[in-house]
């Protein structure tokens, strides 16, 4: 199932998409008493991340039972400006009452990155083992995915050869994209692993490219990573103009 939202404000859109994750969590927490859910990294997703913390937008009874995953890590600190843990605990994680062992931090301080990548695929495996879901691929019950404007999901890049690993759930990737450091990321069979897959996208740049995206998946994807997005069961665009 694929479907494309668009709105004109990032805000509306963040709304829709605050309101989509807080019935998915609800729902999942009914049936199989967890969430598992991935956040995106990048500037995107930080007025979602806001509303989440809200009453008004999402029942926080749900943090008790959500685990919180990132789809990649920039290799810094998790207090400096740049880490996608810094802002998710600046707006989300300090703002709710989810519990510590509920969250998933990927350890990309960790020297060499390749180190940050065994230790959280690790921590994955032992994650889905203890659920008894462990099959070849993690399955999540949603990943939140933005997108640069060269089409890259998490930290996949055009050209890396993170995008043809098959094996690995989690691997690093050497120093690219904005800001130019090594990354670590999770990958593609595990992205193609999720029940859901949603698209957190604003700007105009980034529209046409998720619109070619939406329009024609298989003659795109070797130019755009996002476009390698496609076995998932639901597989959503919040499209914002601005
Ligand atoms: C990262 C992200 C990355 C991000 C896109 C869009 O670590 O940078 O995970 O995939 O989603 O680069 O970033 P913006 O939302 O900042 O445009």
């Amino acid at each position: 199932m694929k479907e494309a939202r668009h709105y004109s404000s990032l805000v509306e859109c963040s709304e829709a998409v605050a309101a989509y994750i807080a019935n998915l969590a609800t729902s999942e927490i009914t049936q199989k008493n967890s969430f598992n859910f991935v956040l995106t990294g990048g500037k995107t997703p930080r007025i979602l991340y806001e509303l989440l913390a809200q009453p008004s937008f999402c029942d926080q009874k749900i943090w008790q039972k959500t685990n919180l995953f990132w789809s990649d890590e920039r290799c810094v600190s998790p207090n400096h400006p740049d880490s996608n843990y810094a802002m998710a605990h600046e707006t989300l994680l300090s703002n709710t009452n989810i519990p510590s062992e509920n969250i998933y931090r990927i350890p990309a301080e960790l020297s060499p990155p390749r180190l940050g990548a065994e230790t959280y695929e690790a921590t994955l495996q032992k994650f889905f083992n203890n659920t008894n879901q462990l099959t070849s691929f993690p399955s999540f019950d949603l990943i939140l995915l933005g997108m640069g404007q060269d089409g890259h999901i998490a930290s996949l890049f055009p050209g890396s050869s993170a995008l043809f690993e098959e094996n690995h759930w989690v691997t690093a990737v050497e120093q690219t994209g904005a800001p130019p450091v090594a990354r670590i990321t999770l990958t593609f069979p595990v992205i193609n692993h999720a029940k859901c897959v949603l698209f957190l996208i604003s700007g105009g740049e980034k529209q046409k490219i998720a619109q070619a995206i939406i329009d024609a998946p298989q003659t795109i994807s070797d130019k755009y990573p996002a476009a390698k997005v496609k076995t998932v069961e639901k597989l959503l665009w919040y499209i914002a103009d601005e």
